[in-house]
């Protein structure tokens, strides 16, 4: 446990922000929200007091806008940053570029620039897989796995504030930052309380499934079943959500350790690869559920497989994923069944 150290969550109310605020007040943390729920239901507040049951601190603040932000900084003083705030779907970045770099860079320099002026210890930022693009050789990466052109502007988005972040540090070596590249996020909250909501119809696996059982699609496709996998579906490395929100904490316990700066780039994943075939298969097992499903033509994009060689953050990190595939799986399935029972 820590002192209620403050750590500003930018984009604490979205997926992995909100799951990350929980895991901060569990370790000691005192975690104050910056989002202006532009991606997030308001409702996720009022889940976080109940699952932790004390008041959430908010900013109803665009991390764009450089005065609101500094004002908050200002405000609130906070040791450390997490900064979460940023567009993440993979097809709409190809429809609106723009907006994507607009937002995801702005709002990453206006953090760095006030992480500076407001001289905070230690920032951990939302980086993806996605920075390795297609792995050629391999499908265990590790960090020092090239990094080139990915294949959206989303993920050219990560590429380059990971650039940013190496710049930044590189003019300010003091600075303690560390970019976590998650793997795939999948699961929910164990209250089914807080979950990952997709506005509009979800490109991602494990809520498309969730969806199409519970009645709101109608079939799930699965994007190929011709790939040189086991099963011919494609590889990927599912990590609990609350998983991936501890090892945000344990980063920033790490860099409020480290007496000198600090810049790293860590893989957040299980360091184990499973089909998409094998996701429905462990779906239908645990929940009962027979699924309604079809195979269909690859999406164009999709990597073939890939999973996380985790050996940067079990040493450095001391984080290990601790939570099973069939809790990823039952944990999503009662958020789905909780936001029909709701309507969150
Ligand atoms: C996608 C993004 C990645 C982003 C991540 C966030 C692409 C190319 N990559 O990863 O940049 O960081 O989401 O979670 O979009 N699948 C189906 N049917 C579906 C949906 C998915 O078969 O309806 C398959 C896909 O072909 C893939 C697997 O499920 O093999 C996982 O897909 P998805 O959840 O979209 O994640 P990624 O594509 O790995």
């Amino acid at each position: 446990m820590n002192s209620g150290k403050k750590i500003l969550v930018t984009g604490g109310a979205g997926y992995i922000g909100s799951h990350t605020v929980v895991s901060l007040i569990e370790n000691g943390y005192t975690p104050v929200i910056v989002d202006d729920f532009r991606n997030a239901q308001s409702s996720v507040i009022e889940q976080l007091e109940a699952i932790t049951n004390q008041k959430i601190k908010l900013h109803r603040v665009d991390c764009c806008d450089s005065q609101a932000m500094n004002t908050v900084f200002e405000a609130e003083k906070p040791n450390g940053v997490i900064h979460f705030a940023a567009y993440k779907a993979v097809n709409e970045s190809v429809e609106k570029p723009l907006e994507y770099y607009k937002n995801n860079l702005q709002s990453l320099l206006v953090v760095l620039e006030l992480y500076q002026k407001h001289k905070v210890q230690s920032l951990v930022f939302s980086s993806s897989c996605t920075v390795y693009g297609e792995p050629k050789g391999k499908i265990e990466v590790d960090e020092s796995f090239p990094i080139e052109k990915a294949f959206s502007p989303y993920g050219q988005t990560k590429i380059i504030c990971e650039q940013i972040i190496q710049d930044f540090h590189h003019s300010q070596p003091d600075s303690k930052i560390i970019s976590l590249r998650y793997f795939n996020p999948v699961g929910a909250h164990a209250s089914a309380l807080i979950g990952e909501y997709p506005i509009g119809k979800p490109n991602n696996l494990l809520p498309y499934i969730t969806q199409t059982a519970i009645g709101k699609l109608k079939q799930l496709t699965v994007f190929g079943n011709d790939y040189a996998t086991s099963d011919g579906t494609c590889v990927r490395d599912y990590i609990h959500v609350c998983d991936l929100a501890d090892a945000h904490v344990q980063a920033i316990s790490f860099l409020e350790k480290e007496t000198n700066g600090v810049l790293e780039a860590v893989n957040i994943g299980t360091g184990k690869g499973t089909s998409v075939q094998e996701i429905i298969e462990t779906f239908e097992t645990e929940t009962g559920v027979s699924l309604n499903y079809t195979i269909g033509p690859r999406r164009a994009g999709d990597v073939e497989a890939i999973y996380a060689n985790t050996s940067k953050s079990e040493k450095i990190l001391q984080w290990k994923a601790k939570r099973s595939l069939k809790d990823s799986v039952c944990s999503a399935w009662n958020w789905e069944k909780n936001i029909k029972k709701n309507g969150y």
